[in-house]
């Protein structure tokens, strides 16, 4: 049922909408009378002609760009290129801003902002004349807030990746953003590098436009919208001062018009077939944990049924192809010259590990879009028969440690600590921590076991990433690199070791982390999935009688954020969030 229209017809023919509707942006700007009037009138104090009100795509870019996200800082360009496209393509672009979540600044992590961000993006596309959306997305938590947010909408959406800066340099070596800095704070403590050695490091790492270039969460979120179908071929690698990033975003643009036109909506890629894709991609990458928790928000607002166990399911068998830092020794830069994602894909189809029927972004199945992959460097992307690690993957464990599970990435690991028992030396949260760590009293040598209490959702808050804490400087100075370290918190996709985290429930919600004290033993066997804590269930229970809770926030949106956030096993988005409501048009208030 047609709804008329001001302006009909066209100066030249064009496709029309699959579906026998009107568009959604034809309720604005198509209405004649005041409402259209008013509608009209005001965008066109921006300078724009009469002719794009005429019913063609409106196009709405999702814009992250802040000179607060420096990850994100080049995004106007490619807002621009992407115009340029969807001009092209006969649409009508409007760009609009979002909240940006700026990893090295906020506090006291992006992630307690990134429901926040995904309500902004959902409501903000929802409310607006819009018929399709391109992303644009880059630093860690801007992909996965971005994507929410248009799922719960659900309208032909494509995003675009900012792409990794070009490989960090300090003298002769090549540095990886953040598994660097953590390399250079041991080396500092360890008295081989200087402080102005330091400071010069800093400019060396970060030497282009781009978000982190390791195989962190920046990477492995941008590899996630490939693998998902989200993004256009090779989004995952292109670095950001390539000039070929700056012609993906004006293919995004033009294909962004067609999919308008052909009615693509995120509900038709986003299935649990691609879901699934994408868990086996991120095993084959030695991709972030963190991508497990986004996956599994993205795929709760999707109505995808994910489960935390999927992600051990999926991924057992899925050896780590790519020698990336932080678990080997090459950098995005390199992976894009390599062959980039599709070679990945494409050694995961050619061993039954990928459905290839899965939709993508381009109209075409995933498979069409890698089978003609080249690979430029077995180094760099190992093949399936001769795998970088044998053991790629997110291992899953459970035990009473983790009732509702936690989460290890045994490609960053060390394999002699993938079975060990071990004395807890406990930090009640990260104050006591960074109190006690270098205390050259503390009672801990390599055998111990690091336990980290309250930096789970709730807990810090926001679930930050100090999963990976640094061992005590006592025992680096003595050689050791790697010791069992339990937490509910996230650990950045940079980092590495032996370091299981996401543990659920966790302590601020009264799991029975925070029960673990001084010298209990804590058992890890990554072969068996366990996390167990040897203490009888009559002391757990005791102890928990004598157990608080830290006192709630009372305002705002830590508030919101303490009363409604869910647990890692099931991604930490709002309990009322979940789900799809779709993009009806909202009603006219004057
Ligand atoms: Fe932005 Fe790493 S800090 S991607």
């Amino acid at each position: 049922m047609a709804k008329k229209t001001l302006i009909k017809g066209r100066s030249r023919a064009r496709k029309q909408p699959a579906r026998n509707a009107v568009r959604r942006s034809a309720e604005w700007f198509g209405k004649p009378g005041m409402d259209g009037f008013h509608h009209r009138s005001w965008m066109k104090n921006q300078g724009l002609p009469h002719h794009l009100f005429d019913g063609r795509p409106v196009i709405g870019i999702c814009n992250t760009w802040s000179e607060l996200t420096p990850c994100n800082a080049h995004f106007r360009v490619l807002a621009e290129r992407i115009k340029r496209g969807v001009y092209e393509a006969g649409g009508f672009p409007l760009e609009f801003p979002v909240t940006s979540l700026g990893e090295t600044l906020m506090r006291p992590t992006t992630m307690m902002f990134r429901n926040l961000a995904s309500m902004d993006v959902e409501e903000s596309i929802r409310a607006n004349p819009l018929d399709g959306v391109v992303l644009l997305v880059g630093c860690d938590k801007t992909t996965p807030a971005l994507l929410m947010g248009a799922a719960s909408c659900d309208l032909p959406t494509l995003a675009l990746s900012g792409g990794p800066m070009l490989n960090g340099r300090f003298g002769t070596e090549t540095i990886g953003s953040g598994t660097h800095v953590w390399k250079f704070v041991e080396r500092e403590k360890a008295g081989e590098m200087s402080l102005q050695d330091m400071v010069d490091a800093e400019a060396c790492m970060s030497r282009s436009v781009g978000h982190c270039m390791t195989m962190g969460t920046a990477s492995t979120m941008a590899s996630m919208v490939e693998a998902l179908g989200m993004g256009l071929p090779s989004n995952a690698a292109i670095p950001a001062a390539d000039s070929r990033r700056n012609a993906l975003a004006h293919m995004a643009g033009r294909r962004i018009v067609e999919m308008v036109e052909e009615d693509l909506r995120m509900s038709k890629i986003l299935t649990r077939k691609a879901f699934e894709n994408a868990v086996r991609v991120n095993g084959a990458i030695g991709g972030s944990t963190n991508a497990v928790v986004h996956l599994l928000a993205v795929a709760g607002r999707m109505g995808v049924k994910l489960k935390l166990d999927d992600w051990d399911v999926l991924g057992r068998d899925i050896p780590c192809l790519v020698n990336l830092m932080p678990s080997g020794s090459y950098l995005m830069e390199d992976f894009y010259y390599a062959g980039g994602l599709p070679v990945v894909m494409k050694e995961l189809a050619e061993n039954g590990l990928l459905h290839k029927s899965a939709k993508t972004v381009n109209g075409k199945t995933q498979w069409a879009n890698v089978k003609d992959a080249k690979c430029y460097s077995r180094d760099v992307i190992h093949s399936f028969k001769k795998p970088f690690k044998k053991t790629g993957g997110i291992v899953v464990l459970s035990g009473n440690l983790a009732p509702q599970g936690a989460v290890l990435k045994p490609s960053a690991a060390t394999a002699k600590l993938m079975k060990h028992k071990g004395r807890a030396v406990v930090f009640e949260n990260i104050e006591h921590y960074k109190e006690r760590v270098d205390d050259p009293k503390l009672d801990i040598d390599e055998t111990c076991v690091m336990v980290l209490k309250n930096c789970g959702p709730r807990g810090y808050p926001g679930f930050s990433e100090v999963g990976n804490m640094a061992l005590p400087q006592k025992l680096i100075k003595k050689g050791v690199t790697d010791m069992v370290r339990v937490s509910d918190a996230r650990m950045s996709g940079t980092a590495y070791g032996t370091v299981v985290l996401h543990t659920a429930p966790e302590a601020a919600a009264g799991g029975p982390l925070a029960l673990v004290q001084d010298g209990d033993i804590v058992e890890l066997d990554v072969g068996k999935r366990r996390l167990h804590l040897h203490v009888s269930d009559e002391e757990l229970e005791a102890r928990r009688k004598a157990w608080k809770p830290d006192p709630a926030p009372t305002r705002g949106y830590a508030k919101i954020f303490h009363d409604h956030v869910m647990q890692a096993d099931t991604g930490c988005d709002f309990d009322f969030l979940v789900g799809s409501s779709g993009a009806p048009v909202p009603r006219e208030s004057h």
